[in-house]
């Protein structure tokens, strides 16, 4: 190859032609070190400055990776972490994690931390003032009425925008059997005691966010684990053989989006499901906290949009998507729909009516819409920069997953590492992350840990992720004192 022809203009965009050749020719494997930036200057006729220029639109196009005083690389091809599925028969468990969960609950909430470990999406966009514009406006209609307790289902404003909402997803819901709850958690806690009795076995996701595995504690119920692919949600052959071995009265997953994977479930693999859980007379609980959080061309419809009517309970809530100190979230809970406000009722009579009327404006002038479009978009931006720096920044064995959506990645950070020591490195730095064992009912996930990219970005953020890098080594796990 002759380059010492080349022409003045865009030199970098040149240089970045020569890296993707040598990749075509398998010049370049994944993995392998770009020239220097020396090296490829003289052997261009270029500036230095030139080919770094090169290097960093390739390392933002996710080509190469740089990483720290070694050079650039090759991108080493799939790095997901991929939970490893269990050769053994998954087994119902009484869940033990509330102690667990409690601790890293209070280390996630710590006020002088930086909170990467909490998985609140909209800090990365807030829709602040359209939000504050919505209250304004609704406390000039609604005056003392807001003062009021609401009925128990909820605001009939708000329950018309989410009819609304389902419609153009092209679900008609009936506005009796829509409830409005104090958040997803509410929802979902009302909707297992719906379908559940204390001891009776859930099937629930692995990994699973760690609020679902204290809520099935809590209830006394029984939880059996369904691995989850990285790319396309659960394994179903996996739930197929636990519904034959048990017997399995409820289902509780995340449809749309897992937390903490980010996989996503399409929408064909969706009707498979609801196929297998109606051959077994099973009722699927779905959270779909996530399903507006998506980063390819269209939303995942809820599985609700596939179910014949008690086949599915649909939980969801505006605290991905608005304001989780809103606590305003929902149910579809069809023919369960009396027994639902029932436990409403006897849990917390009804939802906050302020925050219900702002919501209601805000979804109704079209600025819920509106925001969410931003807010994809900056999640995406966030999750792309969050994915190289770790490239950049933690060792190379670590292994990232890629989410489709959602706010989080999930690290593995390999079998040798202790992700409850990384948590407990992390807060003495001022960083909080979440450690993989409060996300199983089981003893699985000890060396994961996840880190949410729902913050504003910056170069701040860049730094916690190069400080987080620098402490894995640290976390590696003390070798066992031999026995005599
Ligand atoms: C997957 C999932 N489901 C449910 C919830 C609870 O949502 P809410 O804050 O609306 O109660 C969360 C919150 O983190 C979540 O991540």
């Amino acid at each position: 190859m002759d380059h010492s022809t080349f022409k003045p203009d865009y030199l970098y965009q040149q240089v970045i032609t020569v890296v993707k050749e040598m990749v075509e020719q398998e010049l370049l494997l994944p993995g392998d070190k770009l020239p220097s930036l020396r090296a490829m200057a003289s052997r261009l006729r270029v500036s230095i400055p030139t080919v770094q220029q090169a290097y960093q639109q390739l390392e933002m196009t996710g080509l190469v990776v740089a990483r720290e005083k070694s050079g650039y690389f090759l991108q080493s091809g799939h790095d997901t972490a991929t939970p490893r599925r269990s050769k053994l028969p998954a087994k119902p468990v009484m869940v033990n994690k509330q102690q667990l969960i409690e601790q890293v609950y209070e280390g996630i909430h710590l006020p002088d931390v930086a909170p990467l470990g909490l998985a609140n999406p909209v800090a990365a966009a807030s829709p602040q003032q359209a939000l504050a514009k919505s209250m304004r406006q609704a406390m000039r209609q609604a005056q003392e009425r807001m003062l009021d307790y609401g009925a128990i289902d909820g605001l009939t404003m708000l329950k018309a925008q989410i009819v609304q909402y389902y419609l153009a997803l092209g679900l008609t819901v009936n506005s009796d059997d829509l409830i409005i709850t104090n958040g997803a958690q509410e929802a979902i806690a009302i909707a297992l005691q719906c379908v559940t009795q204390p001891g009776d076995i859930v099937a629930i996701e692995s990994p699973c966010y760690f609020g679902i595995v204290e809520l099935v504690e809590n209830l006394g119920l029984k939880a059996i684990e369904i691995p989850v692919c990285p790319d396309d949600g659960l394994w179903l052959d996996d739930l197929s053989a636990a519904l034959s071995r048990h017997s399995i009265k409820a289902c509780l997953f995340s449809t749309s989006i897992n937390n903490p994977l980010g996989s996503q479930m399409p929408e064909s693999r969706m009707q498979q499901l609801l196929k297998l859980l109606c051959a077994h007379d099973v009722v699927l609980i779905e959270d779909d906290v996530y399903g507006d959080l998506y980063f390819g061309e269209q939303r995942i419809r809820p599985a609700q949009c596939f179910a014949t009517p008690g086949e599915v309970l649909t939980c969801s809530s505006f605290s991905k998507t608005v304001a989780p100190g809103y606590r305003v979230g929902w149910m579809l809970a069809g023919p369960y729909s009396a027994r639902a406000k029932r436990f409403k009722r006897a849990l917390s009579c009804s939802a906050p009516m302020m925050n219900q009327w702002a919501l209601a404006d805000f979804m109704a002038s079209g600025e819920f819409q509106r925001h969410l479009r931003q807010l994809r978009k900056r999640l995406y931006d966030n999750k792309q920069k969050m994915r190289l720096a770790v490239q950049k920044y933690f060792p190379e064995h670590v292994r990232v997953s890629d989410p489709k959506g959602g706010c989080v990645l999930w690290l593995d950070l390999g079998g040798a590492y202790d992700g409850g020591l990384f948590f407990q490195l992390a807060l003495r730095a001022g960083i909080s992350v979440a450690p993989g064992a409060i996300f199983s009912a089981y003893e699985r996930y000890r060396s994961c840990v996840r880190i949410s990219y729902g913050l504003p970005w910056s170069a701040e953020m860049e730094g916690y992720v190069r400080t987080l890098g620098a402490l894995v080594q640290q976390a590696k796990k003390q070798p066992q004192p031999q026995s005599v």
